[in-house]
Parts: structure tokens; sequence; C-alpha cells
């Protein structure tokens, strides 16, 4: 059994891992800047609350996200903290293709990698795919709309489950570095996803294809964001947008 801190455990990504981790027997707190049942308060761009979070911790996991270039600072206030504190295994999670494709929130997060790489803490590295609920908000956030639009790209969009489960098992293992890439078991245009997704939604809207120039969305188009042959886990787009329907219409 282990001690774990979480960040970003209030999280998409977080709660399912904290779920698991839990679950598999470790002692698990979360760090949050609000505070709340098994959480512990601090703030990673303001580097407070650190220290008292890490307190008998042996094991991190490093899920925050600020959705921007403050990941960088969040994370060097995270590794000034963990020097002194004698930690086992830092286990981070980055995105498939970062060093590829030249985005901005992709170069922070190559930036933060290299930070954790360059540190002297041990660590894990997990590169993972979209998740399935950032594709269904990038659609549902289109519903004022009369169509639909499908960037021109390919994905392999991921279960949370899936990247939850296979940080866990980081999390009860040695620190390795950079570990394997995950990406979901389907590969997809993005037509294809709106497709399933206007199915899922009930809608007739047309889908409009959108060629967009630039390099980044070249390296999209690609595949630089998908992981190859390599898949893992097995639920697809098609099985969260009947997981997720299913949900609502439960509430
Ligand atoms: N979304 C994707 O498709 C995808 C794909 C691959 C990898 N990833 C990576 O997976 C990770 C998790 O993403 P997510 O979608 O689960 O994120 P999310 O739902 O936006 O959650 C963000 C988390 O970060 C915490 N956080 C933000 N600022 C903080 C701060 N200043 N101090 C402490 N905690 C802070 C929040 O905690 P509180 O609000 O409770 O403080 C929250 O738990 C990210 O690193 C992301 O880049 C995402």
């Amino acid at each position: 059994m282990r001690t774990i801190l979480v960040t970003g455990g209030t999280g998409t990504l977080g709660r399912p891992t904290t779920a698991r981790l839990r679950a598999a027997g470790h002692d698990v707190r979360v760090l949050s800047r609000r505070p709340g049942p098994g959480r512990t308060v601090g703030d990673l761009t303001k580097g407070t609350g650190l220290r008292e979070a890490l307190d008998g911790v042996d094991t991190v996991l490093h899920l925050a996200t600020s959705q921007s270039r403050a990941d960088v600072a969040q994370t060097q206030n995270l590794l000034e903290a963990l020097r002194p504190s004698g930690i086992e295994h830092l286990i981070v999670i980055s995105i498939v293709g970062v060093d590829r494709i030249p985005l901005a929130y992709y170069r922070a997060k190559l930036e933060l990698e290299r930070l954790v790489e360059q540190s002297s803490i041990p660590y894990s590295l997990l590169r993972a795919t979209q998740f399935h609920d950032l594709v269904d908000r990038v659609f549902t956030a289109q519903r004022f709309l009369p169509f639909l639009l499908a960037p021109s790209m390919r994905l392999q969009p991921i279960a949370i489950e899936d990247v939850a489960t296979r940080l866990t098992e980081l999390a009860g293992a040695q620190p390795t570095g950079r570990v394997a890439d995950i990406g979901g078991p389907e590969q997809h245009s993005v037509g294809d996803l709106a497709r399933l997704w206007r199915h899922a939604a009930g809608s007739r809207r047309p889908i409009v294809p959108l060629r967009l120039p630039g390099k980044a969305f070249r390296a999209f188009a690609r595949g630089d964001a998908m992981t190859g042959d390599q898949t893992y886990g097995r639920k697809t787009f098609a099985d969260y947008l009947a997981d997720s329907r299913a949900t609502e219409v439960d509430r």
C-alpha cells in the first residue's frame, strides 16, 4: 500500500483515478484549491500548501492542469516542493504528440515533461490521447450552430476509465521514466466522430468538413495525435456516447 497525493484529483481524469487507487488499497489524498472530504488544500500556481500536502506521501500523481501555459509554472512549483520531500515516485500525465504538434498548450506540456525528466525525482511519464469527454465537449459546444463543424483531423480518443486504470497500474509499480503512449481502441477522422455524436444526439444537422491552415492542423490531419498500431482499452467513442446518454436519461 502506498500513500499517494493526487494533484487534479477533483478533475475529469482525477476522479476515476482516485477511485481506482482507493479500490486498490492505497491511502489517497487529493490536492485541491477548495476544501472537501479527502482533500488537502493547496494551490500549485501560488505554490501554497504543497509541503503540508506532501507530508508522509511516497507517491504523487500529477494530473492537475490550468488548461494553459501555466501548467509549466504549476509543475515547477510541485517539483520544488518535492525535492526535499524524499518522494519515491512521481507519475505525470501528458498528451500524445506534444513533441510533434506545434500547439502552444502542447509546447507547454513538452516543457513540463523536460522539467520532470531533468529533475532528480524518480518518475513515470504517461502520454494519453484525447479523452472521449473532450471530443464530446467540442461537439456539444457547437449546439447553437445550424451545422456541425468537423476539422480535417484524425483522433484516437480514449476513455478516462482506461487512462485511470493505467495510472493505477503505474502507481503500484517502480518508476520507469517515459512509458508507452496510450490511445483508445479506434482511430477515426473527426468527421466519423461527428457522425457518431450526431446519431447519439438524435440530430440531423449537416456535418461540414473544415480544412484549417497551419502546421498544427496538418500534424493532426497526419495522425500525429495517435499512437500508431498500439491501442489501449476497449471502450470506444460509441460506447462512451451510449453510456453517457443513458446516464443523462437516468438522472
Ligand atoms: N482532456 C484530454 O483529452 C486530455 C488528454 C491527454 C492528457 N490530458 C491531461 O490530463 C490531465 C487532467 O486533465 P482533466 O481534463 O482531468 O483536467 P480538469 O478536469 O480540467 O481538472 C483540472 C484539475 O486541476 C486542478 N487544478 C487546476 N489548477 C490548480 C491549482 N492552481 N492548484 C491545484 N490544483 C489545480 C483542479 O483542482 P481544483 O479545481 O479542485 O483546485 C482540477 O482537479 C491534464 O494534465 C491534461 O493535460 C488531457
